[in-house]
């Protein structure tokens, strides 16, 4: 579409994916999640979706962008119409905006908390705390739905004047700057917790694969992360891939950016268990796992202010830069659509999701049981969130898999993959049977575990609803 910018370095999608997938999934949420599922078991089905469902994903996601050049529910619009397919997977679009809306509303309020650290990190507040005056630092932030709503509206605010102002697409010397800076940090504090925590007991938690650990709803959380560490499935990487330059390569960027966002959630994960195996922390505590553990290892480290401080502003700028991959899909739709403006759209994006922030606000405190969320789904509005976020992403992943192995023609595959025939062949075998498969295997496999009848029901539904998709897909294929 004419007016849609091109990247001009080929190197810029590459750094702008990277931007997007490593934020606070990798930091913040696996090592949580990790804890949470019993370790290892959770690590292996985390990986194998990653290696053999997630990158194809991002292939096809990607190739769907650069041949639309448009906004994902656009994007989707055009190819329906120039493949003579059913305009039901126009939803790909819709659902994707759906669930970068219900990140982006949870995303801030974490991220406020790296604001809340940075914070008490550079003022030296921590220095030489223990872990109960850490933990309860923690318990107290939780406590003030003030303060949370505060950090919530600062970080949102932040990332939507990037966006609105159009300059995200120039961040990316920051980004070449941040992300080694965050990764060598990150290896500080595991030389730490080697010498000062317990490694061993860590390799031992994160690496040994008993898959009985890991519950039926864990299995869902492991396929749901692995999408979401990509910001896979919901239009991030496709809205990315609309201004992808047609020289660089598809399968090299994908792998790379799996490759550095695992490399970077395993060195998180080694580092913090290490410390929590060192001070005798408990492995499941939650969200706050990365907000107790490594401020208390900072406490106790020489210049632990300085280089706590320094982390924190790393962890918030790799937040950043996956909050502004998740506002700009929404916020091309509306610039495209409605001849909106840019501020203007990324205005109500972030309006609206702001607001549904809020509920992860008192998920924490005056809303941390006894709602509706609780009454109909035994968990919090946050969880609920979370949930359906778990669900959208790989399903959306399920169908743009669908759409790119069976809607797009094979020359029209080759001249955007680039390469040989049999690479083509893999690929087109991945996303058409092993991909849907295994994303289909998990959702079944789950749905009798997840309580009440409203996930099974919508499971169901959906499932159903792919199916007669690519039924129809078929005959014009
Ligand atoms: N991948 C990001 C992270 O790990 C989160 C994200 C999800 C960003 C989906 C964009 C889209 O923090």
């Amino acid at each position: 579409m004419s007016g849609h910018n091109v990247w001009t370095h080929k190197g810029t999608f590459l750094l702008a994916a990277v931007g997007s997938a490593v934020g606070l999934g990798n930091l913040w949420r696996f090592p949580y999640l990790t804890g949470e599922n019993g370790g290892g078991a959770f690590i292996l089905i985390y990986a194998l979706t990653i290696f053999a469902v997630g990158i194809p994903i991002f292939i096809a996601e990607t190739m769907l962008g650069r041949t639309s050049r448009q906004s994902p529910i656009m994007g989707m619009r055009h190819l329906t119409k120039t493949h003579k397919t059913s305009r039901a997977w126009e939803s790909i679009g819709w659902l994707g905006a759906a669930a970068a809306f219900l990140i982006l509303s949870f995303y801030s309020v974490i991220a406020g908390w790296a604001l809340h650290y940075t914070w008490l990190m550079l003022t030296g507040s921590l220095v030489g705390a223990d872990a109960t005056t850490i933990s309860a630092g923690f318990d107290a932030l939780l406590a003030s739905p003030g303060l949370m709503t505060l950090y919530h509206t600062l970080f949102i605010a932040f990332s939507a004047l990037i966006v609105g102002l159009g300059i995200h697409k120039g961040i990316e010397s920051g980004l070449r700057i941040m992300m080694p800076a965050l990764f060598a940090i990150l290896i500080v504090v595991l030389i730490y917790g080697v010498i000062n925590g317990d490694v061993g007991a860590a390799a031992n938690f994160l690496f040994t694969f008993n898959i009985a650990d890991l519950s039926l709803e864990g299995w869902l959380q492991a396929m749901g992360q692995s999408f979401f560490t990509l910001s896979l499935g919901m239009g991030a990487i496709m809205a990315y891939g609309a201004y992808m330059s047609s020289e660089a390569s598809l399968t090299r960027t994908a792998i790379a950016v799996a490759f550095v966002d695992t490399a970077i959630a395993m060195v998180a994960g080694l580092a913090i268990f290490s410390l929590v195996f060192g001070a005798g922390l408990e492995t499941d505590q939650g969200p706050g796992l990365m907000f107790v553990t490594l401020p208390l290892a900072f406490a106790d480290m020489p210049f632990g202010a300085l280089v706590g401080g320094v982390f924190f502003i790393l962890v918030l700028g790799a937040a950043i830069s996956s909050s502004i991959s998740l506002i700009e899909p929404v916020a091309a739709f509306l610039v495209e659509r409605f001849d909106m403006t840019r501020p203007q759209a990324v205005t109500i994006m972030v309006v609206a999701a702001w607001a549904m922030g809020l509920l992860t606000v008192v998920s924490f405190n005056v809303w941390a049981e006894g709602t509706i969320f609780h009454a109909l789904f035994e968990r919090s509005a946050f969880e609920f969130i979370e949930l359906l976020t778990n669900i959208f992403m790989p399903l959306g992943g399920l169908m743009i898999a669908l759409f790119a192995g069976w809607a797009l023609t094979q020359s029209e595959v080759m001249k955007e993959l680039g390469t040989n025939i049999t690479w083509f062949k893999t690929w087109r075998l991945l996303v058409r049977f092993v991909g849907p498969a295994a994303v289909s295997f998990v959702f079944l496999r789950t749905i009798p575990q997840v309580e009440g009848y409203v996930v099974p029901t919508l499971g169901a539904l959906l499932i159903v609803g792919v199916f007669a998709l690519s039924q129809r897909l078929r005959k014009s294929a």
